[in-house]
C-alpha cells in the first residue's frame, strides 16, 4: 500500500465537491463542455479586477534586492500594516500589524490556527451545514470536529452550541457568509454568542476561541453587512483570503488576524508564526503579499454574481423549490424535492447538471448550487431545473 491507513480512509471518503467536479470532467469529455452545467465547485469564474493586473505590472517594474528571498514567517510588515489599517476600520476595533500572519489562503490560515491552539483530543464546534474540509483541518492537528445543528432556517441555535461545550472545547468556527447556505449571522446573535463563550470559558477555565472564517465577507448582496466577530468577542481569530473576493484562489494568499484583547497575545502570535513555518508553508507567497498590500477594499464586480443568483433563485422558486434567501457568498442551498439528496443530485447529473448533495456538508435533504459560473451555464441549466420542478411540484 503506497499510502498510510489514515489517508487511505480519507481518500475513500473524499469530498463530494471534488467527486462531482471530477464527474464533470468525465461528462464534458463525453457530451461536450457546452452541454454540461457544472455548479459543483466554488471556483470563481470572474477574472481578478483590472486593479489587480495594474498592481502586478507595477510590482514587476519595481525590482529591489531580495524580493524573491525568505522573509519573516509572519509576512511583510508593509502588507500586514496595510491589512491592519483596513481591518481596524472594517471590524470597528483596533487591529495591529503584529497580530497578523500572512498565510497560504484561508485553508492555510485555518491549519496554522489549529496547529497553534489545539492539544490532542481538543474539540472544535461548528454549526452545520459546514465547509467539509474543516473536519480534515482539525484532525490534521489532533483535534476532533463536533457538529452542532442549526435551526431549520440555518440560523444559529445558541442553546445547542451551549449544550455542546465541554471542558475539551477549544474553539467554535463561524463561517459568515456561509458556505453552503449563504447565511450571514446577525449582529445580535454573534454578540450573544460572544457572551456565551465568555461565560463558558470562565466555567471551563480555558479560552474558547471564536474562529471567524470569512473568505466571503465582501461578497454580499443588498444592504446586509457582515457583523464583526472581533467586536463581538475578544477571543476571536479571523481566517480569510483573497481567493473569492479578488478571484485569486490559485495564488494561495490569505491571512490570520488575532484580536488584540486575547490574553498572552504575543505567545499566541509566536505559535501562529511558528506553525506557518513548520507546516512547510514557511511564509505566504511573496509577490501576492506585495499585491494585496495595495488592493485593500478592492473586490470583483458583485453585480455579475447577483444577477446569477437572482436568475437561479427566481427560476427555482418559480418552479416550486424551497430556497432559503442567501445573503452572501455565491451558493444556493435549496431543499431537495426528495429526502435522499444524493439520489436527487444523481438525477440532476443524468440531465448533465452538476450540484453537490447537502449530505456532503452535513446538511442532508438539500443540495448546493455554486453560481460562480458563466451566464451560459446558468441560462442552460434553468430549463432543466424548471422541468424537474414541474415533475415534483406540478
Ligand atoms: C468556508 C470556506 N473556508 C475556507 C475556504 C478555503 O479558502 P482558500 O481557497 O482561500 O484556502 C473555502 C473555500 O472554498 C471556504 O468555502
Amino acid at each position: 500500500m503506497p499510502v498510510g491507513k489514515k489517508i487511505e480512509g480519507l481518500m475513500e471518503r473524499s469530498s463530494w465537491i471534488r467527486k462531482m467536479f471530477e464527474e464533470g470532467g468525465r461528462l464534458r469529455a463525453e457530451h461536450g463542455a457546452e452541454n454540461v452545467f457544472d455548479f459543483s465547485l466554488g471556483n470563481p469564474n470572474l477574472e481578478p479586477p483590472a486593479e489587480f493586473h495594474k498592481v502586478l505590472n507595477e510590482l514587476i517594474a519595481e525590482p529591489y534586492p531580495g524580493r524573491h528571498g525568505y522573509m519573516s514567517n509572519a509576512g511583510y510588515l508593509e502588507t500586514r500594516q496595510a491589512i491592519a489599517d483596513y481591518l481596524t476600520e472594517e471590524q470597528g476595533v483596533p487591529v495591529h500589524a503584529d497580530n497578523i500572519v500572512m498565510t497560504s489562503g484561508a485553508g492555510g490560515a485555518l491549519n496554522v490556527i489549529f496547529k497553534a491552539i489545539l492539544d490532542a483530543g481538543d474539540e472544535v464546534l461548528v454549526p452545520r451545514p459546514y465547509f467539509v474540509e474543516y473536519g480534515s483541518y482539525v484532525d490534521n492537528h489532533g483535534g476532533v470536529l463536533r457538529l452542532v445543528d442549526t435551526n431549520p432556517d440555518f440560523s444559529l441555535d445558541l442553546d445547542g452550541i451551549s449544550a455542546a461545550i465541554t471542558p475539551k472545547t477549544r474553539a467554535v468556527i463561524l463561517n459568515s457568509p456561509n458556505n453552503p447556505t449563504g447565511r450571514i449571522y446577525p449582529e445580535g446573535t454573534v454578540r450573544e454568542l460572544g457572551r456565551l463563550l465568555e461565560r463558558k470559558g470562565a466555567e471551563t477555565g480555558r479560552i474558547i476561541f471564536l474562529i471567524a472564517d470569512e473568505p466571503y465577507r465582501k461578497i454580499v448582496y443588498g444592504d446586509t453587512a457582515v457583523p464583526s466577530l472581533m467586536a463581538a468577542y475578544k477571543n476571536t481569530i479571523l481566517a480569510t483570503s483573497y481567493s473569492k473576493d479578488l478571484s485569486l484562489s490559485g495564488e494561495r494568499i490569505g491571512f490570520v488576524a488575532a484580536g488584540s484583547g486575547i490574553r498572552d497575545i504575543q505567545k499566541l502570535m509566536g505559535g501562529l508564526v511558528l506553525a506557518n513555518r513548520i507546516l512547510g508553508f514557511v511564509n505566504a507567497p511573496a509577490l501576492m503579499q506585495r499585491a494585496v498590500a495595495r488592493l485593500q477594499g478592492v473586490h470583483v464586480d458583485l453585480t455579475f454574481y447577483k444577477e446569477n443568483r437572482d436568475l437561479l433563485l427566481g427560476a427555482l422558486r418559480g418552479s416550486g423549490f424551497t430556497v432559503p434567501e442567501p445573503d452572501g457568498a455565491f451558493y444556493l442551498f435549496p431543499k431537495s424535492p426528495i429526502e435522499d439528496d444524493v439520489a436527487f443530485a444523481q438525477e440532476l447529473q443524468e440531465r448533465l447538471v452538476l450540484v453537490v448533495p447537502g449530505t456532503g456538508f452535513g446538511g442532508p435533504g438539500h443540495f448546493r448550487i455554486a453560481y460562480c459560473v458563466s451566464r451560459q451555464t446558468v441560462e442552460g441549466a434553468i430549463p432543466i431545473f424548471e422541468e424537474i420542478g414541474h415533475k415534483y411540484f406540478g
